[in-house]
């Protein structure tokens, strides 16, 4: 089967989050069950200077009235075999962003969205592969679904492509207005309620959800969640309409990548059934990092994050003054975004130097040795569509503490119910004082050294690679592939 996968970013060509590694690691596994994927991205800026071939093909796309001619860089993804193919298209993909800049959100985002999804369609003449299933992500690849419907019928007995569309975030949709639909090319009657239009508006995600064949998202809860007025973005009735063919699968993460063993960003790597030293001395090592003190007996808690409402930091913020006057836990806090958010952070750690150590900024390395050095790791998320913070924190053997929602809920064994093998901590309501009670018994399980043990253990055993998501993946691709 051959799958072209379509999306504004790929890790380790060019990420901004957890799109990006998501798009990185799935191919990886579904080429070891037998599927040709290969993955279609815009050449940004930031990915000049690749090793990639220029294709001799070019091809055309039609923004308007304008046509532009764009060519296509082939490379592989990472150390695999798995093709990418970079969409060079100076005038749209050639600047420092990748949706906005210090100028905010490029104003022509659906002109740059219709290239993109143009390009994709034509990489089948480029190269002479045709793909069976496109498989777009996110709203800046969701309306080539729409393309493939619009295709002029296919030549000869070739079988028509079918569209796979996954959300991985459904709060960020592309809203634009009819006078840029227009520029799309495509035909008039995809605009309207069941097309692209919501609300009078140009929606480019929602005409993705009407016109894929099949859609997923990252997690079982996220998808049942996003039916519902309260987490569906105004896009509920749209997702109720296509229920029957949406399902949830959740996320997995690259564990050769993420692997406390052999990651060189560690000072002590440590192995998954003895981890005790090597926790130890990364804990050490990241007090020490931050210029906190160095106590090994205090709880130390981290935090890597966008700084955004969705994550919920504000939260922590809050209640952070009584933590530090009524317990004895430290935090170590690595994340960048709104600036009311890394004012805050950046204030509580001036006051409380010793007990709270920050960076604002991303840092893979000094994530890493977050996930590494805490004992605890918390995530308050508001809504957390899959969430992979939580996934990397338990593979480096950090507990998380966590909002009880999307992926959340589906990835952490909370120990409150008492389940057999818990693996964290979570919470009901998006409160300072819910989260405080789950520090609370956080710590109270810190200070029984064979419960924090087992608990950590159980963290670090439970297996959360890409396998079982590939092979969810392969059976939705078969069913788009049976339908009329
Ligand atoms: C988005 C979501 C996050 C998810 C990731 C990958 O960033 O906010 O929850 O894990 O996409 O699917």
């Amino acid at each position: 089967m051959n799958v072209l996968f379509v999306s504004p970013e790929v890790n380790p060509l060019v990420r901004t989050g957890g799109l990006g590694d998501v798009v990185g690691s799935l191919p990886l596994a579904l080429k070891k069950l037998g599927v040709d994927v290969r993955v279609v991205c815009p050449l940004h800026r930031s990915c000049k200077g690749i090793d990639a071939k220029v294709l001799r093909n070019q091809f055309k796309v039609k923004i308007g009235s304008q046509s532009i001619l764009g060519s296509i860089h082939e490379t592989r993804l990472g150390p695999s075999d798995v093709p990418a193919y970079l969409i060079d298209l100076p005038q749209f993909f050639d600047r420092d962003g990748i949706y906005a800049d210090q100028g905010g959100d490029y104003r022509d985002n659906p002109q740059r969205t219709f290239a993109l999804c143009q390009a994709a369609l034509e990489v089948e003449f480029v190269t002479g592969w045709r793909p069976h299933i496109i498989h777009a992500h996110d709203w800046m690849a969701a309306p080539v679904c729409a393309y493939v419907n619009a295709m002029k019928s296919p030549r000869g007995k070739e079988p028509k492509i079918r569209s796979v569309l996954t959300i991985h975030n459904l709060q960020h949709q592309g809203v634009f207005s009819y006078k840029d639909f227009v520029t799309s090319g495509l035909p008039d009657s995809h605009w309207g309620a069941d097309g692209f239009e919501k609300d009078g508006a140009l929606n480019l995600l929602k005409g993705g959800i009407q016109h894929a064949d099949k859609i997923t998202t990252v997690s079982p809860t996220y998808a049942s969640e996003i039916r519902t007025m309260e987490y569906g973005c105004g896009l509920e009735k749209s997702l109720q309409y296509r229920g029957a063919d949406l399902v949830g699968i959740l996320n997995g993460i690259d564990l050769d990548s993420w692997d406390p063993q052999k990651d060189n960003s560690l000072p002590q790597p440590f192995s998954l059934n003895r981890p005790k030293a090597g926790k130890e001395a990364c804990k050490l090592a990241l007090l020490n990092e931050l210029k906190m003190d160095p106590s090994l007996n205090s709880p130390l808690f981290g935090v890597v994050s966008r700084l955004c409402g969705q994550k919920g930091l504000d939260l922590l913020t809050e209640i952070l003054p009584q933590l530090m006057a009524e317990t004895h836990a430290s935090f170590a806090i690595v994340g960048s975004g709104e600036a009311h958010e890394e004012q805050a952070i950046r204030e509580l750690s001036a006051s409380f130097p010793h007990r709270i150590g920050s960076f604002i900024g991303f840092d893979d390395g000094l994530a890493r040795r977050i996930f590494a050095g805490s004992d605890f790791f918390i995530m308050p998320s508001r809504f957390e569509p899959c969430g992979l913070a939580q996934q990397y924190a338990m593979r480096y053997g950090s507990l998380p503490i966590a909002r009880k929602t999307g992926g959340l809920a589906d990835t952490i064994v909370p120990i409150s119910k008492g389940e057999k093998s818990p693996t964290g901590f979570l919470f009901d309501h998006a409160s300072g004082k819910e989260l405080w009670s789950s520090i609370k018994q956080a710590l109270e399980v810190f200070a029984n050294n064979r419960k924090f043990f087992q608990m950590r253990k159980n963290a670090l055993l439970k297996t959360c690679g890409w396998d079982h998501a590939a092979e969810q993946y392969l059976q939705t691709y078969q069913w788009a592939l049976e339908m009329d």
